[in-house]
C-alpha cells in the first residue's frame, strides 16, 4: 500500500497528519481501505511509508484489529510510486509468479478487488490496472484499451482525452515484474513503469468498472469521501456506526436545537451549540461550533473554534484555529492551524 506522499493538495490538513491517516467518517482514512481489502481476502499488507512515516505504526500496530498482518517499510528519501513499490517488495514473501496487489493510499473504491486479481491470474498479465470512468478525464492520465482489455497507451493529462477511462490507482503486479523496477532511485509507475511495459510488449491489462470511486487528493474530494461513507454510498466495514445522516463520536455534544446532517461527522469531544447548522462536513475532535454558525461541506480541524453566526462553506479550518464572529469563509478558503481570525475579518458577500 502506497502511503508515503506529502499530500500537498490537502494542506493544511496534511501538515501534521499524512493523508492516509486523516480522520474520515470517524476513523483514519486508510482503515476503510484496509477493511475492504480484508473483506476481499487480503491477509498481509506492506505499507510503503515516507512522509510522517513514524505515525503509521502507532495507528495500526500489527494489524490484528483488522485481521491483517501489517509490515512497515520506510524510504529515507521519497522514491515516487514505482520506487516505493520496488522498495516495499523487500518485505514480500511470495514467489516470482504470484500476484501482488498495490493500492494507492488515497483512493476510495467499491470495485471487486478479488475479480481484478482473478482476471490478472487467468490472463497471466504482467500488470492489471483498475480503470474507472470519469466525466472529465482531462485532469487525469487516460488509459485506452483494445477490445480484449489490453492497455494500448498510458497518456499524460491532455485537453482532448481519447477515452474517459483513467488509472484508478489499484494495480495487480506479477511479483517478477516488480523486481524489474530500478532500485534505489525515484521511479514513477505512471510516467515510467507502465509506459515502458507497454512499449516492451508486456501484457498490461485494464479492469474497467463503474463502481464507486473517488480520489480524495483535494479538500473537496476529501469532504465528499467522508460524506459518502457516512451516508453509506460506499459500504465500509470500518465505519464506527451504522450509516446515516450523521455520525457522532463518543464524548461529542450536539445541542437538540442544532441541525447536523447530510453525512456529517462530529469528532470526539466536539461541541455543536443551539441553532448551528452543519451539513456534509467533517468536524474534528474537540472543536466548537458556536450558536447559529453555519458549516457546509467543510472541514473543521481538531480543537478549532468557530464563533457564533460564522458561515463556512467549502472551507478548511486548520487544527486549533479560531474564527471570530461575523466571518464568512467560502469557496475553498483554507485557514492554517492555530491562526486566529478576529471578528469580521473576512466576508465574501457584498452585503457585509
Ligand atoms: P499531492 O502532493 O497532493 O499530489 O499528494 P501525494 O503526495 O499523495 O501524491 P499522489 O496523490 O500522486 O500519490 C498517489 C499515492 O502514492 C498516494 O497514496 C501517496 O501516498 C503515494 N506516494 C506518492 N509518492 C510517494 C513516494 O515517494 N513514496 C511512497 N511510499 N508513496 C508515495
Amino acid at each position: 500500500m502506497l502511503v508515503g506522499g506529502q499530500g500537498t493538495r490537502l494542506r493544511p490538513l496534511t501538515l501534521g497528519v499524512p493523508k492516509p491517516l486523516l480522520p474520515t467518517a470517524g476513523v483514519p482514512f486508510l482503515a476503510h481501505q484496509l477493511a475492504r481489502a480484508r473483506a476481499f481476502g487480503v491477509r498481509r499488507v506492506v505499507f510503503a511509508t515516507s512522509y510522517r512515516a513514524e505515525m503509521f505504526r502507532p495507528t495500526f500496530g500489527d494489524g490484528e484489529a483488522f485481521g491483517l498482518s501489517l509490515t512497515y517499510v520506510y524510504e529515507e528519501e521519497p522514491l515516487g510510486t514505482g520506487g516505493a513499490i520496488r522498495n516495499a517488495a523487500r518485505a514480500l514473501t511470495c514467489g516470482p509468479d504470484a500476484p501482488v496487489l498495490v493500492l494507492n493510499g488515497d483512493i476510495l473504491s467499491g470495485h471487486d478487488i478479488g475479480e481484478q486479481v482473478r482476471r490478472h491470474v487467468a490472463a497471466r498479465a504482467a500488470v492489471t490496472l483498475h480503470l474507472t470512468e470519469v466525466d472529465d478525464p482531462s485532469r487525469f492520465g487516460c488509459v485506452p484499451t483494445d477490445a480484449d482489455g489490453r492497455v494500448t497507451a498510458f497518456l499524460e493529462k491532455t485537453p482532448n482525452p481519447v477515452t474517459n477511462r483513467i488509472n484508478a490507482g489499484c494495480y495487480v503486479f506479477t511479483r517478477s515484474v516488480i523486481d524489474t523496477i530500478p532500485e534505489g532511485r525515484v521511479v514513477s509507475v505512471e510516467r515510467e513503469t507502465f509506459p515502458g511495459l507497454i512499449e516492451a510488449g508486456a501484457l498490461v491489462l485494464g479492469y474497467a468498472t463503474r463502481s464507486y470511486w473517488l480520489d480524495v487528493g483535494t479538500p473537496e474530494a476529501f469532504v465528499q469521501g467522508s460524506r459518502d461513507l457516512v451516508l453509506g454510498r460506499l459500504a465500509s466495514p470500518a465505519l464506527p456506526a451504522p450509516p446515516g445522516e450523521l455520525i457522532v463520536l463518543p464524548g461529542a455534544e450536539v445541542s437538540p436545537e442544532a441541525k447536523v446532517g447530510g453525512g456529517s461527522v462530529v469528532g470526539a469531544g466536539a461541541k455543536v451549540e443551539a441553532g448551528a447548522a452543519v451539513t456534509g462536513s467533517v468536524l474534528g475532535d474537540g472543536c466548537l461550533i458556536a450558536a447559529g454558525a453555519t458549516v457546509t461541506d467543510s472541514v473543521v480541524g481538531r480543537g478549532a473554534r468557530i464563533a457564533e453566526g460564522v458561515v463556512l462553506r467549502d472551507a478548511v479550518i486548520g487544527d486549533d484555529a479560531e474564527v471570530g464572529p461575523g466571518n464568512e469563509l467560502i469557496r475553498g478558503v483554507r485557514v492554517w492551524p492555530g491562526v486566529v481570525l478576529p471578528e469580521r475579518a473576512v466576508r465574501f458577500s457584498s452585503d457585509a
